[in-house]
């Protein structure tokens, strides 16, 4: 086994103003009781990372970009480079959310820039990946995950996997209320955990965190951490309270 260290991520999506985040910010840092077996991010939106990271300075709780682009600089209307992110506080960025890939899309080559980006200029990568409903319904759930590991981490060194999270996140599970089982969030995981361990190799895949997706909520996040290969969550409606994440966070 791994030693995997615990990451608890709130996705802010298209949430908050720079009053409310920044409040939501000074919350978490009032109410997190910093454990070292654990590590806890934002993903605000990117305009206010700079504050919330001001907000979160010395609270160990880091702070991540929800998306990014793979140049340092220049003529790419509309993105934000990983250098920018890493100028407003941010550690960390999210890429291939299945809102990116579904709404705007994102293939998993450009996903896969936007991760090499990121890995090349000093960041965390939190790739997702996720199968949806139909794709599950027809049995192709691990045809899908395995070719979006492969193609997501296409050129990605066994070196920088060390900066490398996986989050699987089931589209069918994702805002919907409807969270996967344990078991098949534990049967996805192991799954991706034999990718990884094919790509790379095992002792890669033994420290990769993969984290689960999908209506994660006080009420279940404590079952989901006890399975063997979850090894975090990425919350999206339940990071917008306080009180719900703080709650997440300090699982048990
Ligand atoms: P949800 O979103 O927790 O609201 O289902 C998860 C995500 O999209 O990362």
């Amino acid at each position: 086994m791994g030693n995997r260290r615990p990451l608890i991520a709130g996705n802010w999506k298209m949430h908050t103003t720079v009053v409310d985040g920044c409040r939501l910010a000074l919350d978490l840092a009032k109410g997190w009781q910093s454990k070292e077996d654990r590590e806890v991010l934002v993903a605000p939106p990117f305009t206010i990372l700079s504050e919330v990271a001001h907000v979160l300075e010395g609270s160990a709780i880091m702070v991540a970009a929800q998306n990014v682009c793979w140049e340092e600089k220049g003529a790419f209307t509309g993105e934000i480079s990983p250098t920018m992110v890493r100028d407003a506080g941010g550690r960390a960025a999210i890429v291939g959310h299945s809102e990116r890939r579904q709404l705007f899309g994102e293939s998993d080559a450009l996903v896969n820039r936007r991760l090499r980006g990121a890995l090349a200029f000093g960041l965390m990568g939190i790739l997702c990946i996720g199968e949806t409903l139909e794709e599950r319904e027809q049995e192709r759930t691990f045809a899908v995950l395995s070719q979006q590991v492969e193609r997501g981490l296409e050129g990605v060194s066994a070196a920088e996997m060390a900066r490398v999270v996986v989050a699987y996140e089931p589209v069918w599970a994702i805002g919907t209320g409807r969270t996967a089982s344990k078991e098949q969030a534990q049967e996805a995981h192991a799954f991706i955990r034999g990718v990884l361990a094919k790509k790379f190799e095992k002792s890669v895949a033994e420290q990769t965190r993969i984290l689960y997706g999908g209506s994660v909520k006080p009420t279940n996040i404590d079952e989901l951490m006890r399975q063997p290969d979850i090894d975090g969550a990425l919350v999206g409606g339940a990071a917008l309270e306080a009180e719900s994440f703080l709650r997440i966070i300090h699982f048990q």
